[in-house]
Order: structure tokens, then sequence, then C-alpha cells
């Protein structure tokens, strides 16, 4: 199967942005290098404990395996978080750490459903949500988002079939920057609830809301009793603590049963986590509540200070309510997303992403390979902005991609 899927938009233009810069720095005549608005890695680092709980807990030798499951005090201390935090009422044996929440969500998939069951996606997504749907022999459906890149619960229920077991959220969203409500959150859970689906929740973005509150949507089940809940969650360090190198996430799973079927998934893909980044983990779990918040300034300042531009120029409706990606629509250059992007960075050093391929809507035949493969028409023209990077780097990324945009404009 991994052979039938192509590599994704981030990967293309990664390689791009790589070889551009590469044969800046090796040209007679250097260029600027390049402005990196691809990347979901952010200008600032996590705090100088974190880095000191690492490289000690290498000098101390803690180098050896953890246990599949991960550390225990990293585990409580979790547990800990998602009470207080988030709002969930869950304990150790339904925590598991894994390396990013990228890993997690892979494990997930592959233990929540049989191949062959339908999993729910946005119709614009996080490339690799579809990756690890279609390598754990799910089907994916995508369901339509309404105003503001929300999902349309109508729409979302009408696009469902007897073979749906998996409804995926991601709120905030990646790349839209779209946040749900609570009022909409809850409605989707009926629903989930009402025709059997399990709920993934991809909350990697938790700590960056700008417009409203960030909903853990297992929090609303705290009342349920453990053996039927249905709210399967996934966090991440890479954001909101800026961990991104360190490969640290962890999952909270709905029931004991899930639990243990994750833990059979991580015993076959990685034995274990990095023990030395579960100690930074630690250390960044006590001392996140200030960073995380400086964090989110620090994001929304950007936000603030450059993408208004962006709405004013017409490319943008809103500013995102949350997360670090704008999608801006380029359709009067009358370019699709791709040909807009390779241009962009041969002519100005400015990386995008483009957004058909967020976008990517495969048919399956009856054994579930790729038959036709096809990017919504309505995607084709729009481009990822990545704004958790340098303040001036995303100034000036913005000013030479408006200004290529006029330069271009057909209409
Ligand atoms: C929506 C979403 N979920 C999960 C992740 C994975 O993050 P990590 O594996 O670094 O925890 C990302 C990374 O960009 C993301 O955008």
């Amino acid at each position: 199967m991994a052979t039938t899927i192509p590599s994704s938009c981030l990967q293309d233009i990664y390689r791009a942005a790589e070889a551009k810069e590469h044969a800046d720095s090796t040209s007679e005549t250097p260029g600027n290098g390049v402005v990196k608005l691809h990347v979901g890695d952010p200008y600032f680092d996590p705090p100088e404990e974190v880095a000191e709980a690492f490289t000690d807990a290498v000098r101390r030798g803690e180098t050896k395996y953890s246990g599949v499951e991960g550390l225990p005090a990293l585990r409580e201390a979790l547990v800990e978080k998602l009470h207080t935090d988030n709002g969930l009422d869950t304990e150790v044996s339904r925590v598991l750490v894994s390396p990013g929440s990228c890993q997690g969500l892979a494990a997930l998939l592959q233990s929540l459903a049989a191949p062959g069951a339908e999993i729910l996606l946005p119709e614009l997504h996080w490339p690799v949500h579809l990756q690890q749907s279609l390598l754990a022999g799910l089907r994916p459906v995508f369901y339509p988002l309404g105003p503001d890149f929300l999902p349309d619960p109508e729409a979302l229920a009408a696009a469902a079939g007897p073979r749906t077991r998996i409804l995926l959220l991601n709120s905030p969203a990646n790349p839209t920057g779209a946040v749900m409500d609570a009022a909409l959150t809850r409605t989707l859970l009926d629903l989930a609830r009402a025709n059997g689906w399990q709920v993934i929740s991809d909350e990697a973005y938790e700590h960056y809301v700008f417009d409203g509150e960030h909903l853990s949507v297992a929090s609303l089940e705290r009342n349920v009793p453990v053996a039927e809940r249905i709210v399967h969650s996934t966090f991440s360090f890479s954001k909101s603590v800026a961990m991104t190198g360190y490969r640290l996430g962890y999952v909270a799973a709905a029931t004991e049963e899930a639990a243990d079927a994750l833990k059979v998934v991580q015993e076959a893909s990685i034995i274990g986590t990095s023990t030395p980044a579960q100690y930074a983990g630690i250390a960044a779990i006590r001392s996140r509540a200030g960073i995380a918040e400086l964090n989110r300034k620090r994001v929304r300042a950007n936000r603030d200070a450059v993408l208004p531009q962006l709405v004013e120029e017409g490319l943008l409706s809103r500013l995102p309510a949350g997360g670090w990606y704008a999608l801006a629509d380029i359709g009067r250059t009358g370019m699709d997303a791709e040909t807009f992007a390779t241009r962009l960075l041969d002519a100005t050093g400015v990386a995008v992403v483009a957004g058909n391929g967020f976008a990517w809507h495969p048919r399956l035949d009856g054994t579930g390979s790729i038959e036709s493969s096809r990017y919504a028409p309505w995607a084709r023209h729009l481009i990822r902005i990545a704004f958790c990077v340098e303040p001036e780097a995303l100034d000036r990324g913005v000013r030479l991609f408006l200004d290529f945009v006029r330069d271009h404009a057909v209409e």
C-alpha cells in the first residue's frame, strides 16, 4: 500500500525549499536564503530546564528502554495535566507516551478499527491523517466543512455510512486554523455516540487558540462510565513547548480495552519512546503553564501583526482563530497552487505549501487499493502559510508573497 501513496504536499515543498537553499548557498551569487513559511516549526525554543533535563538524563545513564507505555513519572504528570488543564477524567493505565503525537495517531488508527472500516476525515485535512488512515487499511470518507472551515454536522452525518467506525476531529485545525466551540463539539460527539463511532481528537495545537477557548472533546465524557467512552485524544509537546525535534507526544485512550490494544501496536512498532526525551517531558510539564502562555502570545502577536494584510487584500476571509496556519486564496493570479508555490519559491525564496495537497481525495476500489487520485477542484487556489516563524521573516515573507500576487493578478 505504501508504494501507492504519494508523498504529501508538505514533503514536496520541504524538498524544494532545501534544494533551493543548497543551490543558493553554493552559488557564486548567493541569494537571500529561503523564507520558510511552509513548515510548522516554531522560531522559539523549549526553556532551558527542558534541555537540562534531557542532558542530565543522558549523563545519569537514563538511556535504556523505558517500557512500551512510557515512564510512570511522566504518565502520572500527564494525568494531572489532563485533569487540570483539559478537564479529562483519566488514569495512568489509559495514558500512553509516544514518539510524537504523529506516531500516537498512527497507532490509534491501527488499533481502533479493522481494515476496511471507514474513517471520516475533514475535506481539508492534515495530509498525514490521510496517509495514516490508508496505511492502517481504513477507507477515508471526507466530510464537508461549512463557513469558517468548521465541520457541518448535517453534511457530516450524510457523508457517513454503515461501515463508518471513526470520526477524526482536529481543533484547532491544520491547515485551516478553525476552532470548534462547545456547542458544535457536543453536537458532533452526540452524533458519533448515536452512530456507534469512535472519535479521535487531535489536539496538537491545544495551546494556540486566539479567538474562543480550547475544549478537549473527551472532557465532555467525564460523566460517562469509562467502559462506554468513545473519545481518544492525542496531544503533543512539539507545539506547546516547541519540542518538535524531541519527538514526544501522548495518547489518552478512552477505555482500558483501547489502551490495551494500543499497547500491542506500540510494542510492535516502537518498543518505547526515547527515555531522555521523556525526562525532558517531565520538566516541560512542570513549567508548562508559563511556557505555553508565552508561546501562545508569540504566535498570536505574529498573527495580529502580519496576517491582517492578507485579509485587507481579500486573500483571507478572516484571521485564523487558532493554530499556526492561514489558508490564503490566490485565485486572482489564475495559477494553480502548485505552480504558484513553485514560482514563488524560485522568484522570491518564499516557501509556502500548495493547499490542494490538503484536499487530496483518493477513491479506493473494493480491495482498498487506490483506484483514482484526485484533488478537490475547489482547493486549487489555496496556499498554506505558517505564522509560527521569526516575526521579521514572517513580515518579509508575507510582503514578498503579496507583491508576487499583485504582480501576477490577472483579474
Ligand atoms: C494536526 C497535527 N497533528 C499532529 C501533529 C504531529 O505533531 P508531533 O508528531 O510533532 O507531536 C502535527 C504536526 O505538524 C499536526 O499538524
